[in-house]
């Protein structure tokens, strides 16, 4: 059942750097998705066109899209929760775009200030205008595995909202573990709802690593032959609504178990590396991964400066 092949959506420049107080110039964000293109990522999740008064890291949301220098073959995403989002990303012409709900009221309402009714009522012009221009549309949901508000969240929660997605014509769901404390066969339950409704292609696996399980969890969703995981340079990232919530599973982690598993992703470890590195330094601290460090403590130190 495990994939031969995984697709890495990389989240670091949009979940990894939304989060961060400090205000990270554009042209590092640039840098770094061209760094992350460098090292052979082909999806990568720029920005988001959300409210700059909710999250001000990412009020140059068209400043970056526009600094990008557009690799053939990379596709460029972006967060857009309702139809004043989607306009103002449109003249950046994402490859991509997200819309983001919740499996639990409480963060729904935290995060994008409405119910899951009423996010799925703003979602639905937004598919459609994005699908009348050929974009594809991908559908997050989030607090899948726990809500930090709300507690436990069940696989018929995410499975509604899974629904829900379908209904109004998303092309595919990523399951979220907004706080990290998914474990296993939770993760396997909540993915297995998802695939009642979307083929094994159109279902992804989000984890945040707040509890140190999402390389379990990713393992866990290969067994059931899923192929596709946002991960984050780094492991950056939290979001400003889930308070303690972590970074995403570094992407580092990610690709080294991948290549443990010989599954191919694409990605050449050693210039992810030098990714990570670039955005810890503008940031000021070491990359939250097991696997940079590891990598990092073997390099000459002259070698590590310049990266
Ligand atoms: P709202 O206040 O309900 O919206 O916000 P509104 O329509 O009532 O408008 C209020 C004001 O917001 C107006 O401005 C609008 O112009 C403006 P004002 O007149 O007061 O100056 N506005 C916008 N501005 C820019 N872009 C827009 C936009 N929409 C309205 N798209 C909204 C609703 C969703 C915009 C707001 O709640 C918001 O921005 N929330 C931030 C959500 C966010 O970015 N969360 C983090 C990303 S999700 C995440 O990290 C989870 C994920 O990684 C998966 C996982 O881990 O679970 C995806
Ligand atoms: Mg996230």
């Amino acid at each position: 059942m495990m994939p031969n092949r995984v697709t890495l959506v990389e989240v670091g420049p949009r979940d990894g750097l939304q989060n961060e107080k400090q205000p990270v110039a554009a042209r590092d964000k640039i840098e770094l998705v061209h760094r992350l293109q460098a090292a052979g990522l082909r999806e990568i999740e720029v920005t988001s066109f959300v409210s700059p008064k909710w999250v001000p890291q990412m009020a140059d949301n068209s400043e970056v899209l526009a600094g990008l220098q557009r690799r053939e073959g990379v596709r460029y995403s972006v967060l857009t929760p309702n139809l004043q989002g989607y306009e103002a990303a449109l003249p950046s012409q994402p490859a991509e775009i997200v819309v983001f709900g919740a499996a639990s009221e409480a963060f729904s309402q935290r995060n994008i200030n409405c119910s899951i009714e009423v996010s799925i009522e703003r979602f639905r012009p937004v598919v459609e205008a994005a699908h009348a221009r050929g974009i594809k549309v991908r559908g997050a949901i989030s607090c899948a595995l726990g809500c930090p508000y709300q507690g436990e969240v069940s696989p018929d929660e995410v499975e509604r909202v899974v629904r829900l997605m379908k209904d109004i014509g998303v092309d595919h769901v990523g399951v979220a573990d907004t706080i990290g404390v998914g474990t296993p066969r939770r993760v396997q339950a909540a993915m297995e709802r998802a695939l009642r409704h979307y083929p094994l292609a159109e279902v992804s696996g989000h984890f945040h690593d707040t509890y140190g399980q999402a390389l379990a969890n990713i393992y866990a969703c290969l067994e059931l032959g899923v192929s596709s995981f946002d991960t984050s340079v780094a492991g950056l990232g939290g979001c400003p609504y889930a308070k303690g919530a972590t970074g995403n599973v570094a992407t580092e982690d990610a690709v080294f178990l991948l290549q443990g598993l010989g599954i191919d992703c694409g990605v050449d470890l050693d210039r992810l590396v030098d990714a990570a590195s670039f955005i810890s330094g503008v940031l000021g601290r070491k990359p939250v991964s097991r696997v940079s460090n590891a990598v990092l403590a073997k390099r000459p130190a002259a070698q590590t400066e310049a990266a």
